[in-house]
């Protein structure tokens, strides 16, 4: 796999044209996804059957011919395992029907162990045989400062105050309940590699929300820790929103830093000279004609130019995106670049 476009590409190395994929690639876009997802009745079963979890893994492999996989999960496993438990509700979201308000709620918190996502590692080593050296898969786990986030409120959030309120009243006792879940992260994400997992991901989904000298305290402390703790494989770091962080991602111990639809290109370009960028089109770009989906997609090509680019989305696929909107954006990464090679 260490020969494969992607992990060249997400290891800094030359690449004869820009591998592609897209986040949430395996979900509700694919009327195969539904299917299986109708079998399972809940997402939970999807997620904690392994057969399953592969077989939607490998769909966009199939059908969308991206040169990634990422394994079909959720980073809210990491809560579940350290004793919160979360229900994924029909049309809302996850939602967590205890959630942590004080110090005294650590009591019921331990430490995640691997053993005890052997779910998430058995879907990952399935799908590993069943790729069978096609594309390489990518891990992934939620940034601190995110599954931090839905612990304290339990549910999405437009504003996300309560976890806020909890750095600015409780520093100590957020910090305790960061490096929880950060030990807890390492030691899940190296079990994904040792099942193998050929690249991660971390996604920081609430990055956006924190003021800056927040941020650095309270987010990428930690996802630092995290990737010093991995030097086995690439790393990719997506901070959404934290367009106010790049020049310090720039000195963090990943490979890869995901860019966001907000965060232009050149200026990103500037801020980060020593990392591979991935993103970055907006998902609503999806919605337009075909000639609108080859247009933004090629402006977006040309203004990250030829190397040391991962074509991704600046955040995950809408769930109403047409497939073949999906499959313009690929071939047209696949063929721009290679008629400039
Ligand atoms: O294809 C892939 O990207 C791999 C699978 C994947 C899922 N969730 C499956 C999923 C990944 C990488 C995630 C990560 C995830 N989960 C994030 C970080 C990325 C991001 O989007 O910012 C977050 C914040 C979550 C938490 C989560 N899971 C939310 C807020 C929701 C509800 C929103 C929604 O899209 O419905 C989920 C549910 C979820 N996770 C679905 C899928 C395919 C949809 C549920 C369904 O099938 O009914």
């Amino acid at each position: 796999m260490q020969s494969s476009l992607f992990v060249q590409a997400a290891s800094g190395k030359a690449t004869s044209r820009t591998p592609v994929w897209l986040m949430r690639q395996a979900g509700r876009i694919l009327p195969e996804y539904r299917k299986v997802r109708e079998k399972a009745k809940d997402f939970k079963k999807l997620v904690k059957t392994p057969e399953l979890a592969a077989e939607v893994t490998l769909q966009p492999v199939r059908i969308l011919e991206v040169d990634a996989a990422i394994i079909f999960s959720d980073i809210l496993v990491i809560p579940e395992a350290m004793g919160l438990n979360y229900e994924m509700e029909e049309n809302k979201g996850p939602v967590f029907p205890k959630k942590i308000t004080s110090v005294n709620d650590l009591r019921g918190l331990h430490i995640a162990s691997p053993e005890e996502l052997q779910y998430v590692l058995d879907a990952i080593s399935l799908t590993k045989k069943e790729l069978n050296g096609a594309v390489p898969l990518i891990g992934f786990a939620g940034a601190p400062w995110t599954i931090f986030s839905y612990m304290i409120e339990g549910r999405g959030s437009k504003t996300f105050s309560a976890a806020k309120k909890m750095l600015y009243t409780q520093p100590a006792f957020s910090h305790q309940l960061l490096d929880m879940i950060t030990e807890s992260t390492i030691h899940y994400l190296k079990a994904q590699i040792r099942a193998g997992a050929d690249v991660i991901q971390i996604f920081d989904s609430w990055a956006g929300i924190l003021a800056p000298h927040q941020y650095k305290e309270f987010s990428l402390k930690y996802i630092s820790k995290i990737c010093d703790a991995i030097p086995e494989c690439p790393k990719i770091v997506f901070a959404k929103g934290a367009f106010f962080a790049r020049a310090e991602m720039n000195t963090m111990n990943c490979e890869v830093v995901g860019l966001d639809w907000n965060m232009g290109i050149a200026e990103s370009r500037a801020l980060l000279p020593d990392k591979v960028l991935q993103g970055n089109l907006d998902p609503c770009a999806l919605y337009g004609s075909r000639e609108d989906v080859k247009r933004e997609t090629k402006k977006m090509l040309d203004a990250f130019g030829p190397s040391k680019h991962i074509a991704n989305l600046g955040h995950g696929l809408y769930p109403d995106t047409e497939v073949d909107k999906v499959k313009c954006f690929i071939e047209t990464v696949k063929e721009h670049n290679k008629l400039k090679a």
